[in-house]
């Protein structure tokens, strides 16, 4: 049973955040899991302005996807930084290169899931999240989030992302604060129950 995680970052909040994710799907038996970054759009001299290309050497190893790579996956976990309310534009580009696996209904039955960043507490990430999951429906596939059995999310101790939609980080104003613990362990019960979801529908 394999599951995918693909995603978007600019300054490596997501990164950390997939690496959460793809760490509590590999706690599930049998679990082949994959990380996986979309292509970047943004050209190097801007890139390299904001700061950003520095940033992205931390997860420069990260192969980049296909949407072919989409093919033989049973889950797919998706992670995008918000954007004005919605995801990037990179994962745009590549879930719109998926026209041909919509054409084919390859997709269709598969899971799929969504975690995000924002840099302020209510800059958009339940919209990002449910918006992404219009374009998994269009494309057939089983949306699972963050049940509240994960009770992180309803803590009021400390400011934490996490939403029943799914996982998230906030970033702060400034881009400084990095994945808090709780958040972090709500993308690895993310990872974890896409996985055992998956692996139920895949009967192995
Ligand atoms: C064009 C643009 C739009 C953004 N829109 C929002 C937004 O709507 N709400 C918000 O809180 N943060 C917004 N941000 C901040 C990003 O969400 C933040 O940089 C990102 O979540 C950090 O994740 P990363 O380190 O993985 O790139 C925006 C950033 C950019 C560059």
């Amino acid at each position: 049973m394999k599951v995918k995680v693909v995603f978007y970052s600019m300054y490596g909040h997501i990164y950390r955040m997939a690496e959460a994710v793809a760490e509590g799907s590999r706690e599930v038996d049998g679990a082949k899991v994959e990380l996986l970054q979309v292509p970047e759009l943004v050209p190097d001299a801007v890139l390299e302005k904001s700061g950003a290309k520095k940033a992205r050497q931390a997860f420069a190893h990260i192969p980049v996807a296909k949407v072919t790579d989409l093919v033989d996956a049973d889950a797919i976990i998706f992670g995008t930084p918000t954007r004005f309310g919605n995801m990037c534009a990179q994962m745009r580009n590549f879930l719109d290169q998926t026209g041909g696996l919509w054409a084919q209904n390859t997709l269709v039955g598969k899971v799929g899931s969504v975690f995000t960043s924002s840099n302020t507490q209510h800059g958009g990430q339940e919209t990002t999240i449910t918006s992404f999951h219009t374009t998994l429906l269009h494309l057939g596939m089983i949306i699972v989030g963050l049940p509240y059995s994960e009770t992180r999310q309803t803590r009021m101790d400390e400011i934490t992302g996490g939403s029943p939609y799914g996982a998230s980080t906030i970033a702060g104003g400034d881009g400084s604060r990095l994945p808090s613990e709780n958040e972090l362990a709500m993308a690895r019960f993310q990872g974890r129950h896409v996985a055992t979801i998956a692996k139920k529908l895949a009967g192995v």
